[in-house]
Parts: C-alpha cells; structure tokens; sequence
C-alpha cells in the first residue's frame, strides 16, 4: 500500500485525479490533499472518506509520502518538487516546469515507459496535446520512419483549468470574457498561452519540443499552429505526416485497432470519426479520418481526439504511478 499527495487537488485535473485513482482503484494507504489557502481546509470524497484540503507549505511533505502528483502550476512545481525530493517522495509533474530537464524522463506510457527509471525523482507528464499525438504517430514511426510532422490543433476550453471552462459559460449567457482576451463563443482563438518572439505561441512551442523528446528525435522538422475553440471539453487535432516510406493504410489500420490505448474510429460511409463528445470522459486517445496525402510523395492524415483532462492529464500521470507501484 503507498501513501500518495495531490497537489492542486482542487484544481480541474486535481478533481480528476482523485476520480481516476478511484476507479482504477489503486493500493493507496493514505491520501493527502494539498492546494492553496483558497481551498484549504475544503472537504473531499474519497472512496466513501471524507478528507480534507490542507494548504501546501514547505513542512507538507515532512511526513511518509510514496508518490506525489503535481498540477498546481509550473511556479509550485519548481518550488515544491525539489523540497519534496529531499523527503524521499517521487513527484509526478503536470506543470511544463520540468519537461525539458535532460535529467527528467517526459513519459507517455504507452510511447516510452521504459524511461521512467532514468529518475526517480521528478517524472514529467507531456502537455496534453502531445500525450495524444505522440500516442498514434509512435506507431506511424516504428512502421514507416516519421520525417516531418504538421500539428492543427482544435483545444477545448478545459485545458485553461476551471477559469476557461468559466469563460465560455459566461459567453454563452452574454457576459464578456475574463479568461481570454476575446470572446471563445463564436470564435477560434489562435493564441494558447503567450506569444514569443518567434511568432510562435509557447503551446505550440512545447508541442514541438516534446515531441522530439519523446519520439526521441531531436532533429524532427515539426510545425505547429494550437487553436482554442469553443468546446468544454476534448481537444481534437489534425496531424499531418510525411514519411520515409510509403505507407499502408490496411496495415496501419490493422495496428490502431489493435493498440493498447486506442481507440479507431474510422467509417465515414458511417459518418464514424474521433468526437470530443464520445472522449470526454474516457482515457483513450481517439483516431480516425486515417488517409494519404496527395499533395506530397508519402505523407498522411489523421484526426486524433482525447480528453484533455484526463488522457491528457491525470489518466497518464496515474498510469505513471501504476508502473511506478508495479517495480516497487
Ligand atoms: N487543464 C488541462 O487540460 C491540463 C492538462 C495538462 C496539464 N495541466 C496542468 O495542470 C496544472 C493545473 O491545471 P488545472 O487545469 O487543474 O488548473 P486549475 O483548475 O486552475 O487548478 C489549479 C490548482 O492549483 C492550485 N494552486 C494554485 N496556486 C497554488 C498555490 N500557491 N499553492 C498551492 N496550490 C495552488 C489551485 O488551488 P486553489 O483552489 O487553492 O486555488 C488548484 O488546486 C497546470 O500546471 C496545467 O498546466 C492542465
């Protein structure tokens, strides 16, 4: 049994957190909840047990801790994980503070969970786009060789946390956005997270380089344009491939259907591909709308759907801890 720490478990993927280590029903001895003074002192629901939010301070981890899973922003990644560290905890981060990190492995299980091992003190999640890309172009690559990747990315509010899904509530009875400088309903806004001096977004900037990290591909050409539009919940995105050899779409698709966490949606006589709707709630990655580009020698289309909160957050953090659990 292991003593396990949310921190940010007020927060939208802290919520979820707490429901995905419940349904997977994990060997957890104790539960200790932290987040700011806003919520502290909040009462939870865990398995039937009322627990109760703590505020998080230097002293929080100054106690048995296994396994901590972060989501309270990079700020307090950066601060904490290191003070929990020295305690002996493994934290499991959610924040971009340390994907980048040489030393930290940046994990997406079904990709390359065999690097979880390389440190044992901080384990990066991806951002959640990445999570869901990486998990159907690693099968892309091992089969045909990946030479250049096209990421249109269509991201739903809940990836701004509760303020965003906020935001387009509020749009939608009339009141003026507070989260994002325009109004989300009726528009798509191209702009996630702030602008650098690239002209690129940060968003699209970590899509980028974490693809790289985790494909391990450090040459990768890969371009990027995030859009944030007005669906609670779910990012879609098109990816664009083009390949060192020519692909076979029975074959590929022979290997979605049979992939551990895909899910293939693919009928279009059927009017059949990935929907935010059907992910929302579930932890597969959703792929569909597999076909060649004909505007290049060998390249490919696929539309790749996954909830964001929960494949692109908790879910794939929990089934870091799992693996974790499993090698102790
Ligand atoms: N939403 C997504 O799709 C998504 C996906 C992947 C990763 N992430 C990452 O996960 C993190 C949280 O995202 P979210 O969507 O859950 O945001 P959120 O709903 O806004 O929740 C933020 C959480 O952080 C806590 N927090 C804020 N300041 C704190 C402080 N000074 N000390 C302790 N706790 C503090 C909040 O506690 P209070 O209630 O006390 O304010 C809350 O629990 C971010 O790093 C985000 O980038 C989000």
């Amino acid at each position: 049994m292991y003593n396990i720490a949310i921190v940010g478990a007020s927060g939208l993927v802290g919520g979820t957190f707490l429901k995905v280590l419940e349904e997977r029903n994990l060997p957890i001895k104790n539960l200790y909840l932290f987040a700011s003074t806003r919520s502290a002192g909040k009462k939870v629901i865990f398995k039937g047990k009322t627990l109760i939010i703590e505020e998080l301070t230097e002293k929080s981890f100054d106690r048995k801790i296994d396994i901590a899973l972060f989501s309270a922003g990079g700020d307090i990644s950066k601060k904490f994980a290191p003070i929990a560290n020295k305690k002996g905890v493994i934290v499991i981060d959610n924040s971009s503070a340390w994907r980048m990190d040489k030393s930290v492995p940046l994990i997406v299980p079904e990709v390359n969970s065999e690097e979880i091992f390389k440190n044992e003190g901080i384990i990066a999640n991806p951002n959640c786009s990445t999570i869901q890309s990486v998990v159907p172009l690693k099968i892309i690559d091992d089969l045909y060789g990946i030479k250049r990747v096209i990421y249109s990315t269509y991201q739903a509010v809940s990836g701004s946390g509760i303020k965003g899904m906020e935001d387009l509530k509020r749009g939608l009875v009339g009141e003026e956005a507070k989260t994002y400088p325009h109004p989300i309903v009726n528009n798509c806004l191209p702009h996630i997270d702030s602008f650098l001096e690239n002209g690129y977004t940060k968003e699209e900037e970590k899509m980028i380089n974490e693809t790289r990290k985790i494909l391990n591909k450090k040459n990768l050409p890969i371009t990027a344009t995030c859009v944030r539009v007005p669906v609670l919940n779910g990012h879609s995105i098109s990816i664009n491939v083009e390949l060192e050899k020519e692909v076979n779409l029975e074959e590929l698709r022979d290997k979605f259907k049979e992939a551990k966490g895909i899910v293939f949606r693919d009928d279009i006589g059927n009017n059949i591909y990935p929907l935010a709707t059907e992910a929302t709630g579930t932890d597969e990655v959703y792929v569909g709308r597999l076909r060649k580009d004909f505007s290049i020698e060998k390249g490919l289309n696929l539309w790749v759907v996954a909830d964001n909160i929960r494949k692109g957050a908790a879910t794939n953090a929990v089934q870091i801890a799992e693996i974790l659990m499993k090698k102790k």
